[in-house]
């Protein structure tokens, strides 16, 4: 039923990550403190500041709301998802949506003063394709105000920059379900009546090695797992299969009652063993990009409005 859901909804990860480029340009400033390297955690808004919920509000359709910051030219894009480059349908249409939050004024992001902000500190991004296409679309937004920004894939990361200017790294760490997980292909012909192929193997009290080794690095983490999690991306034929301290876990667990577990360990995982300094965000799910058939499937990414407020998925 969830993969259903998420196969047929609408492609907002793009206006989503507009949103949590503002969170961070706004948000992100009131932890940092100049006189120490690390972000202070027990305080979220200063006291003067009203309440603000940035996450309420609603989508505004300008198409003069300024040149966007960067074009098909960035070269932090992953080429494929160079939406761009390749001349997406309606790319003028989908840049003119603003975000309007009810109670508050929302700021352009500033990349200047985020990136002074955040001096001599380093931003990283954990998770699925959700996290990467976020990535890319800040570190686009950064490079302006630093064009030395370099190309970074240290310490297990898939892509990232440098921005020598600011002493800022900001990164991405692939890590699709964020525990560990491995392909096993079938052992035995003796049963080759049925149709598995093997299994991937989830190892749900091990982190995947793309992000077990970076807590100390980062300052900031931003963790999400979603889009993965279905059977779109793991049929029964090659199925996950769950297991704890190296044995299976028994009786086996389906796939959403795994991701739950993982889910669990994971996050019990993050609070005990990431610096306590460490700013920690939790990302959450947002709908697929595709319409009318998976990626691989004839679908296609139409749409250029967000969803409506109580709209839960385009009918196909
Ligand atoms: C559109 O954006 C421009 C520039 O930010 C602003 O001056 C104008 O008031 C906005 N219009 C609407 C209808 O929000
Ligand atoms: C750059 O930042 C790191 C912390 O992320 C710090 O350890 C290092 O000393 C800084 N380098 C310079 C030249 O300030
Ligand atoms: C995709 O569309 C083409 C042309 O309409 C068709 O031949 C093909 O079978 C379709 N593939 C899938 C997986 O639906």
């Amino acid at each position: 039923m969830p993969t259903k859901l998420y196969s047929s909804i609408f492609p907002s990860i793009f206006f989503l990550s507009l949103i949590f480029l503002f969170l961070y340009s706004t948000f992100l400033p009131l932890y940092t403190n100049n006189d120490s390297s690390s972000l202070p955690t027990n305080k979220f808004l200063p006291s003067s500041s009203p309440p603000c919920n940035l996450f309420k509000g609603h989508w505004v359709l300008n198409s003069t709301k300024g040149k966007p910051f960067y074009d098909d030219t960035c070269p932090f894009h992953r080429n494929a998802w160079n939406c761009l480059k390749n001349k997406r349908d309606n790319m003028g249409i989908i840049n003119s949506w603003k975000w309007v939050p009810k109670d508050c004024k929302l700021e352009r992001v500033d990349p200047w003063r985020f990136l002074g902000l955040m001096r001599n500190r380093n931003i990283g991004f954990v998770g699925d394709s959700l996290n990467e296409n976020f990535l890319v679309s800040f570190l686009c937004i950064l490079r302006v105000a630093d064009e030395g920004a370099k190309k970074w894939k240290k310490k297990g990361a898939w892509r990232g920059a440098y921005f020598p200017k600011y002493n800022v790294t900001v990164a991405y760490h692939r890590a699709v379900l964020l525990a560990k997980y491995k392909w096993n292909p079938k052992q035995s012909v003796v049963s080759d009546e049925d149709e598995l192929k093997g299994i991937y193997r989830v190892d749900v009290d091990i982190l995947a090695d793309e992000w077990s080794s970076i807590a100390d690095f980062y300052h900031v983490l931003v963790f999400n797992t979603g889009h993965w999690w279905g059977y779109d991306k793991f049929p029964k034929e090659t199925p996950l299969v769950f297991y704890r301290h190296g044995r299976p876990i028994s009786p086996p667990l389906g796939l959403l009652d795994g991701f739950k577990v993982v889910l669990e360990d994971m996050v019990h995982h993050i609070q005990k063993e990431v610096p306590k300094n460490t700013l920690k965000f939790w990302r959450l799910q947002s709908p697929r990009h595709f319409y009318g058939g998976d990626w691989n499937q004839n679908g296609s990414c139409l749409f250029d409005r967000p969803l409506e407020e109580e709209q839960q998925q385009w009918s196909e």
